[in-house]
């Protein structure tokens, strides 16, 4: 019984690691190399052993803006298109890092990492893998080609949303052993300016009563706040209660 079962297992196995394998692979961001997603780069995990039927068949890497990835049907995958025509905007996709089925092999050792960085090359030639725009959102898919076509595919990958940069990036590089203290600067007069603010409003809730000036200081300032004054403000200060405190 328990041998009829772990063979039954085993067929099952065999056949799912059939010709359908292609077809059910989803692309995948790796999660062993910080900065994975950087502003204009990602790192793909490298699909290995999984086109091993097909050494010799070419494999591409179709990358697509993911707003119109859904609407790419086989023609249009099933075409080379060069980066260059990406980035002048006649095309919202492009192929590249062509190779043989067979450099995705099977037998890897274990020490390297098994991974393909995506928009990593200053751009020489046609169907170059150049750098992706940031805080763009992108889709990938491999996609083996035929002379005739697209002969198979994997699914699309998920959706990677690309850093944006960073504006206040200048900062960062401002002349040595100032910027410590100018950002110090900076912070204690912004602190500073929001005590005042928050004085100022303080004053003109409580009529400017013990908050934030001294007591000798009022009456000098009620002259200066009346004309800041709404009428049933104006009202309440001319209480003799108020004036009596
Ligand atoms: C990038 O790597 C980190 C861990 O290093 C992981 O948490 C994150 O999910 C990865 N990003 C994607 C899109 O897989
Ligand atoms: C990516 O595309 C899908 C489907 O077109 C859409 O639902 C999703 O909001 C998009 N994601 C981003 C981050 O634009
Ligand atoms: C594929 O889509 C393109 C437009 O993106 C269209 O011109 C072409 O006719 C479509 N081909 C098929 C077979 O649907
Ligand atoms: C790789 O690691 C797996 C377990 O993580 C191990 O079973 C296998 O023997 C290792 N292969 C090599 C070539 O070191
Ligand atoms: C980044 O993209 C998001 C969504 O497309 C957008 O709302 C935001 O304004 C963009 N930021 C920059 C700095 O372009
Ligand atoms: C290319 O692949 C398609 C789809 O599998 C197939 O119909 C066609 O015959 C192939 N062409 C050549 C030249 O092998």
């Amino acid at each position: 019984m328990d041998l009829y079962l772990k063979m039954g297992l085993l067929l099952v196995g065999s056949v799912a690691v059939g010709a359908s394998d292609i077809s059910i692979y989803i692309p995948q961001v790796t999660k062993d190399i910080i900065g994975n997603i950087t502003h204009e780069t990602f790192v793909l995990v490298q699909p290995n052993c999984i086109f091993n039927q097909y050494i010799t068949t070419n494999v591409w890497l179709v990358i697509a803006l993911n707003k119109s990835f859904s609407s790419l049907n086989d023609s249009d995958l099933g075409t080379p298109v060069p980066y260059s025509s990406y980035r002048n905007g006649h095309h919202e996709y492009y192929h590249t890092l062509l190779v043989s089925a067979g450099q995705y092999p099977c037998s890897t050792t274990n020490s390297t990492l098994n991974v393909i960085q995506i928009g990593s090359e200053t751009c020489k030639e046609k169907f170059c893998n150049g750098p992706l725009s940031n805080n763009q959102t992108y889709r990938v898919r491999f996609v083996l080609l035929n002379s005739t076509g697209i002969f198979d595919k994997t699914q699309w990958s998920n959706e990677m949303i690309l850093q944006q940069d960073k504006p206040f990036q200048e900062s960062i590089i401002w002349p040595s052993g100032r910027s410590g203290g100018m950002i110090v600067l900076t912070s204690i007069l912004s602190v500073l300016l929001a005590i005042l603010l928050v004085c100022l409003i303080a004053a003109l809730v409580f009529g400017s009563r013990d908050i934030c000036w001294k007591r000798t200081m009022i009456n000098k300032q009620r002259m200066a706040n009346w004309d800041f004054m709404s009428p049933s403000t104006y009202r309440s200060r001319r209480d003799p209660m108020y004036l009596e405190s």
